[in-house]
């Protein structure tokens, strides 16, 4: 499926992360401790890179977008977004996190409710993804955004995470 990644966003620029903006991938990652607490564990340079490499089973890197949200030139939010995943009409975060300098401002909501509308025209179902089970922050944030748990969760070695999803 052929999709734009402007339509992303009605407001911040959005466009593929890669090495070259590992700084500022860092720099905003590396602030939000309270998610590196539930979710060790701390993240590093390469942690990054290896999440930019990273695809679920029999994906492709045609269905990956690491993507940066900038306003300006200012990163302020960072998504790893996998099309048609687990099937056609879903698709996956693998990982979303706003710069804490605008966190509690609705920007992660906007954000979050303009790749839904864009999905819809594209004849999406649904978003799907996980948080770790007892991260405050995240758990209400995902159900703040309409996210509800399916019932299945994972154990990890060192967290359990839940797996919720929005329907569209
Ligand atoms: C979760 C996150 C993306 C939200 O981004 P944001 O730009 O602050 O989003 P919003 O302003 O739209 O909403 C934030 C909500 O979280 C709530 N919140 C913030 N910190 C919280 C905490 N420690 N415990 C409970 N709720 C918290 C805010 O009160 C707000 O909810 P409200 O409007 O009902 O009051 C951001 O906090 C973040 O990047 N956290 C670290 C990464 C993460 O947890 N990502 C999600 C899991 S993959």
């Amino acid at each position: 499926m052929k999709i734009d990644i402007q339509s992303f966003s009605n407001q911040y620029i959005v466009r593929r992360v890669d090495k070259n903006d590992l700084s500022k991938v860092y720099a905003l990652c590396s602030k939000n401790s309270l998610y590196y607490q539930y979710c060790p564990p701390i993240v590093t340079e390469q942690s990054i890179i290896d999440d930019m490499n990273a695809l679920p089973a029999n994906k492709s890197f045609n269905d990956k977008y690491y993507l940066g949200y900038f306003d300006s030139d200012k990163l302020i939010a960072v998504m790893d977004f996998i099309m048609a995943y687990p099937d056609e009409k879903t698709a996956f975060i693998g990982f979303f996190m706003t710069d804490i300098s605008v966190q509690n401002y609705g920007v992660g909501s906007k954000i979050i409710d303009d790749l839904c509308e864009y999905l819809k025209t594209l004849g999406l179902s649904g978003v799907r993804l996980g948080w770790v089970k007892g991260n405050p922050q995240a758990e209400h944030f995902w159900h703040k955004n309409g996210f509800k748990e399916t019932g299945i969760s994972y154990d990890t070695d060192n967290y359990a995470v839940i797996v919720g999803h929005r329907t569209l």
